[in-house]
């Protein structure tokens, strides 16, 4: 399903003027620059910038892990209130994310049972008997193509990076939840496990009808997986649209140069100039 259509379906997270100034006076570094946003629900979104361009920052602030400096937030339509702990874990159980390392999102001291187990219980399923639990675990980690008799009394850091990447996508299985964002989940394992780790992201969004925001730097992967394409340099979306629109038919001299570098979108690899 292309952009347009997702135009109709309610709106999931938006923003309007959203800001992050990291520092103040002269060492003021301005990460995002007054971005507007609108992600559909079911949507996948991709947004595509170089290092540096603020991608990060933004995601910190749409999962409220750092504050905004101006502007504004809107969690299916409404203001994002997440002024207490309370709330904060109320917005939690509709927005998780797998981030570009995946050894930092774990509590080393917790073995996978644990980290499986939490997931339950954050979804109200701290009560289910012992053996549900284990059916419920075991189905996210078959989902993933992990054993999860394999994985009991493990920590994570036993695990194999790849391995890893796989435990996050069981979390969001187990969590379900309305909005997944994705930074770079892929940059750290090679190019087999990361179309398996997409698949598996794409099929879980069928499934669960979640939104997906990617964050990457690939603008030929962001063609290939999104409806809806944001292209950022220096903090500021220069261009959006359906990712037909925005990569077939760039307007930005940066889209254009982001474009330029990849050559297989439009033309064969060149191995001429190689070696
Ligand atoms: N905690 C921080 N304190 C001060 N400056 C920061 C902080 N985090 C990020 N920045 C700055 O904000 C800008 C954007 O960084 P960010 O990490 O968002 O970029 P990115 O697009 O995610 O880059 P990459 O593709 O390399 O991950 C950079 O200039 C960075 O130095
Ligand atoms: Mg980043």
């Amino acid at each position: 399903m292309k952009n347009e259509a997702f135009k109709d379906r309610p709106l999931c997270l938006s923003g309007k003027g959203v800001t992050k100034v990291f520092g103040y006076g002269n060492k003021a570094n301005t990460a995002v620059d007054h971005v507007d946003f609108e992600f559909h629900e079911g949507e996948l979104v991709s947004i595509v910038g170089e290092s540096g361009s603020g991608k990060t920052t933004l995601s910190k602030m749409l999962l409220g892990l750092l504050s905004v400096t101006e502007g504004e937030i809107f969690f299916q339509g409404k203001p994002r209130d997440i002024s207490n702990r309370k709330k904060k874990k109320e917005y939690w159980q509709g927005i998780q994310a797998i981030f570009q390392d995946p050894f930092s999102s774990f509590n080393v001291f917790n073995k996978i049972d644990t980290v499986l187990l939490d997931c339950i219980n954050m979804r109200g399923g701290k009560h289910l008997p012992k053996e549900k639990k284990i059916e419920m675990m075991t189905e996210a980690c078959s989902f993933v193509n992990l054993k999860f008799a394999e994985l009991t009394n493990k920590y994570p850091f036993e695990l194999s990076g790849g391995q890893m990447q796989r435990l996050m996508i069981a979390r969001i299985f187990l969590l379900k939840p309305k909005i997944l964002l994705a930074d770079e989940p892929t940059s750290m394992i090679d190019a087999c496990s990361r179309a398996t780790i997409l698949d598996m992201l794409l099929q879980l969004r069928d499934e669960i009808g979640m939104t997906i925001i990617f964050i990457t730097h690939d603008i030929g992967l962001a063609y290939y997986i999104s409806d809806s394409v944001y292209i950022m340099e220096h903090g500021k979306f220069v261009e959006s649209g359906s990712a037909d629109d925005v990569i077939l038919n760039p307007k930005a001299a940066y889209t254009k140069r982001l474009i330029s570098d990849v050559p297989k979108i439009h033309e064969p690899w060149d191995l001429s100039t190689v070696g």
